[in-house]
């Protein structure tokens, strides 16, 4: 049995003694916080995700603690889970965000961020993008090619700003993850500006009037569990530091290691950040540089599930299916990523099986584990799919005309819905029977 990842011992929201944060069982019924997963998903009906708002506390006090020994700000990576409610408690605890697109810069606007808390990465910012990230006052826009670095001169001398920037570098790492796709930092990948051109695109920054080079980013990957592949990137960077400002450049001030830190899904080691922490601590020691983390899945991966019904049971080619009221278009990670999800019944059942737990889209690609062991669950049942706290919703979609999941946020012994549950008419938002006919 793998271990609880978030149970910790928390105050109740009612400030009446202590109970367990995250999920675990009492009387054979999974709770998160306080609140039973069968009463909330009779309450606000399935799929939906629910969130422990304590575990997201717990998981960003471990890094403000792990990095407490360097100069540092905590910039949450947007992507991992853009949820208003999560991005507003995720600020009252301190943390900055690092955003990747518009949408995101907006959504940080909303949920009570500052562009002094905001860094703006992303491989293809757009013109528009730029723009209202300049408008924002954001305090890096990381930088990822020569081509970009010329666009936010203009757009910056056209706002008549000075537009802080970072260069994102390829550090040219190999990791391993456990996927190709969750691989960034790799030599010939499409993110970052070439390690070899790193020192050249400097010396075109600190050409152009209406930049400050300030930073130095990078981000190596996703679910890494070495400190190796931040150690190799940090030093590189650090090199790059020293080259850059031997050529004039004397306004870098942030180091940006990127996100990355893994956690738990199966039996694999997550990350000891509290190790990272010292070492980066270590090698920025002396050097006058603030250090920026942008951790997403640590934050959020194991602070939440999917809530499912199992709609139906049925036998083939000698094969147990479950299938279930969720699909892929509500959690894409096992079929787009081959990823690992522990599943269980919310109200312990008699027996075991092994079986398939699949979806209801039409897609022989729609599944959330195959050949399985999981409990003997029947019709009606309802399974927690965990460690979807992290490119859960935020990769949903309405395939098959599906509409979206709600969102649950539990604090304690309450729950918020955070976002509610689509409709019919969602799906046909902005659509229209008849065109609208013009003629250019
Ligand atoms: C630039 C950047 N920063 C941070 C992250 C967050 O990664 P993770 O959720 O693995 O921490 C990502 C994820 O792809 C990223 O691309």
């Amino acid at each position: 049995m793998p271990r609880v990842r978030c149970g910790i011992a928390v105050r109740g929201a009612l400030g009446e003694g202590i109970l367990t944060a995250g999920f675990h069982r009492v009387a054979g019924t999974l709770h998160c916080d306080g609140v039973p997963l069968d009463a909330l998903a009779a309450q606000v009906g399935t799929p939906s995700y629910v969130y422990s708002a304590p575990c997201i506390r717990e998981q960003y006090t471990l890094l403000a603690q792990a990095f407490a020994g360097t100069p540092h700000r905590l910039h949450y990576s947007v992507k991992a889970n853009s949820n208003l409610a999560i991005l507003a408690l995720l600020q009252q605890m301190g943390a900055g965000v690092d955003i990747v697109s518009g949408g995101e810069l907006f959504r940080a606007l909303r949920a009570g961020y500052t562009g002094s808390g905001i860094v703006f990465s992303g491989v293809g910012k757009t013109e528009v993008e730029i723009e209202e990230a300049l408008a924002a006052d954001v305090l890096l826009i990381n930088i990822e090619s020569e081509e970009e670095l010329r666009l936010v001169n203009d757009v910056a001398g056209r706002m008549q700003r000075r537009a802080r920037i970072a260069l994102r570098v390829n550090p040219e790492v190999t990791v391993d993850t456990p996927h190709p796709y969750t691989r960034t930092g790799e030599k010939g990948m499409k993110f970052g500006i070439p390690h070899d051109e790193a020192v050249r695109v400097a010396s075109v920054a600190l050409g152009l009037k209406n930049l400050a080079l300030a930073g130095l980013d990078m981000h190596v990957g996703s679910q890494i569990s070495l400190f190796g592949p931040y150690e190799m990137g940090l030093q590189r960077l650090l090199a790059l530091l020293e080259q850059m400002r031997a050529a004039g450049a004397t306004e870098i001030r942030y180091v940006d290691i990127g996100g990355g830190l893994a956690v738990t899904y199966d039996t694999e080691r997550p990350i000891d950040v509290a190790q990272l922490g010292s070492k980066v601590s270590a090698m920025l020691s002396g050097s006058g540089l603030q250090l920026i983390v942008e951790p997403g899945r640590f934050i959020v991966g194991n602070a939440g599930v999917l809530l499912t019904r199992v709609l139906y049971r049925k036998r083939s080619g000698g094969k147990e299916y479950v299938i279930t009221d969720a699909g892929m278009n509500d959690l894409l990670r096992p079929s787009h990523y081959n990823a690992y999800h522990r599943i269980e019944p919310v109200k312990a059942v008699e027996g075991r099986i092994v079986a398939d737990v699949v979806g209801p889209v039409c897609e022989s690609g729609d599944f959330f584990a195959l050949n399985r062991e999981i409990g003997d669950v029947s019709a009606g049942d309802i399974l927690a799919v965990h460690s979807a706290g992290a490119y859960g919703f935020v990769m949903a979609s309405q395939y098959n005309s599906r509409p979206k999941a709600a969102e649950v946020m539990v604090d304690g012994e309450r729950y918020g819905v955070v976002t509610d549950r689509e409709g019919y008419d969602d799906l046909v938002k902005g659509e229209r029977v008849e065109p609208r006919w013009t003629s250019l």
